[in-house]
C-alpha cells in the first residue's frame, strides 16, 4: 500500500500515525493472528481468543516490532511472525492477568474470566503462549528466539514479584521499578529489540532499540497505574480502582504512603495491609494522593521515562518512523487508555 504523506500528517495521534504507516504489515499481522488462534479440537480456544482480540486493543507492541525492523532496513517477511508472536504473548498475559487481578472489564468488554470462567482463561492463555513459541521459531533466528523467550520468563517473574509485594507497605520505588520492568517493559523492549536483530542491525542500534522499548514500557505502565486512580472507565475500558481493591503498591500509593502522617498511615494499613476496605475509601485514597501531589509526581516520573525513550531514538537512523516512535513516547504519557 502506498501512503500519502498528507494522510499520515492528518492522523493526529502518534499511534494512529504509526498504524497508518504500518497498515499493510499490521493487516498481515492480524491475519496471521486470526489464523494461528484457531484450534482443530477445542472450540473454546477461538471463542475466548476472538472475544479479546476482536475487542481491538491498541496493538502497540506488534507495531513496535514492525517499526523497529523497518527502521533498520528489513523488508520481510518474518517481522510479521515476530509481531504476531508479541501480540500473542500480550494476549496470553492479559487472560492470565485478569484472572489474577479478578478483573471484570477489559477493552470495554466483560473479561473472559467473567464470561466463561477462570479455567478457560488460564488454559486458553497457556495455548496462546504455546502458539507464540511456535511462531517465534519460524524465522529460524536463534538470537530472536532468545530475546522473546527471555521476555516471556521475565513477564511471569514480574507478575509473581508484584503478587508478593502487594499488601506490603514496605514496598518501595525500587521494587516497583523491578515489577514494571518485568511485567510490562520486558515485552516492549523485546518487541523493539527483536525487530532490530531480525533486520541485522548493528549492536549499538539494537541496544538503542532495547533502551527505547524498556523506557517506553516503564512510562506506559506508570501511566496505566496512574489511570487506575485518575482515569475514567469510559476511556480506559477497564474498571477504575482495581489496583486499590487488589491492594497493590503502585507508584501513586507508594508515594502517598511515604508522605502519610499518623492518621493517614493508619488508613493505608487498614486498606492495603489488612484489606479492610469500606465505602468511600477509594475516594479518600484519591483525596490523599491529590493533597500530597503524588498523582502529579507519578506523572512526572512517567515523563522522565518517556524522555529517556526519546533520547534512545536519537541514535537510530534518520527515518519517518524514528519521529513517529519519538512522538509515541509523548503519547503514552498523555494517553487516556
Ligand atoms: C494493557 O496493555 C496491559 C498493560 C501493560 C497495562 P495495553 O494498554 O497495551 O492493552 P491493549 O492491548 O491496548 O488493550
Ligand atoms: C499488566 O498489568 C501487565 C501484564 C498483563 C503482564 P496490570 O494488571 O497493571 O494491567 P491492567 O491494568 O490489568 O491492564
Ligand atoms: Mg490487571
Ligand atoms: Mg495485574
Amino acid at each position: 500500500m502506498s501512503l500519502d504523506r498528507a494522510d499520515i500528517t492528518a492522523a493526529t495521534k502518534p499511534h494512529e500515525q504509526l498504524a497508518l504507516h504500518l497498515a499493510e504489515g499490521m493487516e498481515a499481522v492480524n491475519a496471521l493472528i486470526a489464523k494461528r488462534m484457531e484450534s482443530e479440537h477445542a472450540p473454546r480456544i477461538p471463542q475466548v481468543t476472538a472475544h479479546l482480540v476482536g475487542a481491538g486493543g491498541k496493538r502497540l507492541r506488534p507495531m513496535l516490532t514492525l517499526a523497529a525492523a523497518e527502521l533498520c532496513g528489513y523488508d520481510g517477511p518474518y517481522h510479521i511472525h515476530l509481531a504476531a508472536t508479541v501480540e500473542f504473548i500480550h494476549t496470553a498475559t492479559l487472560l492470565h492477568d485478569d484472572v489474577v487481578d479478578e478483573s471484570q472489564q477489559r477493552r470495554g468488554r466483560p473479561t473472559a474470566n467473567l464470561l466463561w470462567d477462570n479455567q478457560s482463561s488460564v488454559l486458553v492463555g497457556d495455548y496462546l503462549f504455546a502458539r507464540a513459541f511456535q511462531l517465534m521459531v519460524e524465522p529460524g533466528n536463534l538470537r530472536v528466539l532468545e530475546i522473546l523467550s527471555n521476555a516471556a520468563a521475565t513477564i511471569a517473574e514480574g507478575e509473581v514479584l508484584q503478587l508478593t509485594a502487594a499488601q506490603d507497605l514496605k514496598t518501595d520505588e525500587s521494587v516497583y521499578l523491578k515489577v514494571v520492568r518485568g511485567k510490562t517493559a520486558a515485552l516492549f523492549s523485546a518487541a523493539t529489540e527483536a525487530g532490530g536483530v531480525l533486520a541485522g542491525a548493528e549492536a549499538e542500534q539494537v541496544q538503542a532499540l532495547y533502551d527505547y522499548g524498556d523506557a517506553l514500557g516503564i512510562a506506559f505502565q506508570i501511566v496505566d497505574d496512574l489511570l487506575d486512580y485518575a482515569g475514567d472507565t469510559k476511556d480506559t475500558g477497564k474498571n477504575i480502582g482495581d489496583d486499590f481493591r487488589e491492594r497493590k503498591l503502585t507508584l501513586p500509593v507508594i508515594k502517598a504512603v511515604v508522605k502519610a502522617d499518623t492518621d493517614e498511615r493508619a488508613f493505608w494499613v487498614r486498606c492495603i495491609e489488612k484489606g479492610d476496605q469500606r465505602d468511600g475509601d477509594l475516594e479518600h485514597a484519591i483525596a490523599l494522593m491529590t493533597r500530597h501531589g503524588t498523582l502529579e509526581a507519578t506523572r512526572a516520573d512517567a515523563l522522565h521515562w518517556a524522555a529517556r525513550a526519546k533520547e534512545a531514538m536519537q541514535s537510530l537512523p534518520d527515518h519517518p518512523l524514528r519521529q513517529m516512535l519519538t512522538d509515541l513516547a509523548d503519547y503514552v504519557v498523555a494517553r487516556l487508555r
